[in-house]
């Protein structure tokens, strides 16, 4: 059997913002998870939780005022060790991004050539011939046709083309770690699963590691190895993808599967009541209490994390 070599690690990771007075709002507390090489990995949960705030920490894209704290690894980089962060080598050659709305994410001025070559030209310093010769491969292992999309500006694709288009710059770099931010919201549903079908195909050719970040957690349960549940900046269980859907352990991601729509069933959507605590608000104990019905005197007191079945909840129901 192969080793299995790890392409993302975080460890106690925090990652949080300055505002005006310089306090820290803490966006991410203390999360820990590994993605392996070849792996699909979701982040679910609802909006405000901190999804972005992981996919901008590994892609190394967070805004200056971010602070960071706990370690994380790419491959075998570590990329923030503390309150220290390096993405030299890293950022758009071994990790890169796809925007959620690639319509902003292209630059509107430059044409699909364009945008290939001014990306190959900074990282690798590529001419314009080989940085074409570079983007019909990528354009044509998404499905468009480099003689008819590389004199287009973004505003001449579609919205499916325009995102794919994205995933091939993404690719181009020959990154092995890709973050897509909530890569199907802005497209229909026919888009949508044909964008699913690209990213699984593309997983088994080119070997890479997904990180898909995305507030439907029933897609995530087709699509992904990994599915972690993220609430109020903390992962409140990670498991297999499909276990995780079927035979939701956290009361959290219970709601979750019970809020979404199944496509094909007709079922009352049943909305979480409550909403996630604000920045900046400390709950103490388990950050779900103020929303769950099965909290209990223990959860005053913050939740370890356990193995449950495989998979790792937190939550106090499931300790001892
Ligand atoms: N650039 C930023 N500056 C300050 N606060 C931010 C920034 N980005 C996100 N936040 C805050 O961090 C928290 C988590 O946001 P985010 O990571 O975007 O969550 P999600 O992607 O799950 O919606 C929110 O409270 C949000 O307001
Ligand atoms: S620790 Fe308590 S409040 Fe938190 S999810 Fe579990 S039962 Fe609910
Ligand atoms: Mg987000």
């Amino acid at each position: 059997m192969e080793a299995m070599v790890l392409a993302v690690k975080a460890v106690g990771l925090r990652v949080g913002y300055l505002d005006s007075e310089e306090n820290v709002l803490w966006a991410v507390r203390e999360a820990s998870f590994e993605v392996s090489e070849g792996e699909i990995f979701c982040l679910v949960g609802e909006s405000g939780c901190g999804k972005s705030t992981v996919g901008n920490a590994i892609a190394g894209i967070l805004p200056p005022h971010a602070v960071t704290e706990g370690e994380l690894h790419i491959f075998d980089r570590p990329v923030i060790q503390g309150g220290r962060m390096n993405y030299n080598g890293v950022r758009g050659r071994i990790v890169s991004y796809v925007p959620q709305n690639p319509g902003t994410g292209l630059n509107p001025y430059y044409t699909v050539e364009d945008q290939f070559y001014y990306v190959l030209n900074s990282l690798y310093g590529l001419g314009r011939r080989k940085a074409v010769e570079v983007s019909r491969n990528y354009l044509s292992l998404v499905g468009l046709d480099p003689d008819r999309v590389l004199d287009y500006y973004p505003h001449e694709l579609s919205g499916g083309m325009q995102q794919r288009a994205a995933i091939a710059l993404a690719l181009s770099t020959g990154a092995r770690v890709v973050v897509a931010d909530e890569p199907t919201s802005s497209i229909d549903a026919n888009l949508r699963l044909q964008l699913i079908k690209l990213l699984l195909d593309l997983r088994d050719s080119q070997r890479i590691s997904l990180f898909l970040i995305t507030h439907d957690i029933m897609s995530a349960g087709k699509i992904c190895d990994t599915i972690a549940v993220m609430y109020a900046g903390r992962l409140l269980e990670v498991g297999r993808g499909s276990e995780v859907v079927t035979e939701p352990l956290h009361q959290y991601t219970r709601m979750l599967v019970d809020a979404a729509p199944t496509l094909g069933f007709k079922k009352a959507l049943r909305s979480i009541p409550g909403e996630p605590p604000r920045p900046g608000v400390v709950v103490e104990g388990c950050a779900f209490r103020p929303r769950c019905p099965w909290a209990f005197e223990k959860c005053v007191e913050a939740p370890p994390r356990v193995g449950v079945f495989g998979r790792e909840v937190e939550c106090w129901r499931y300790v001892g």
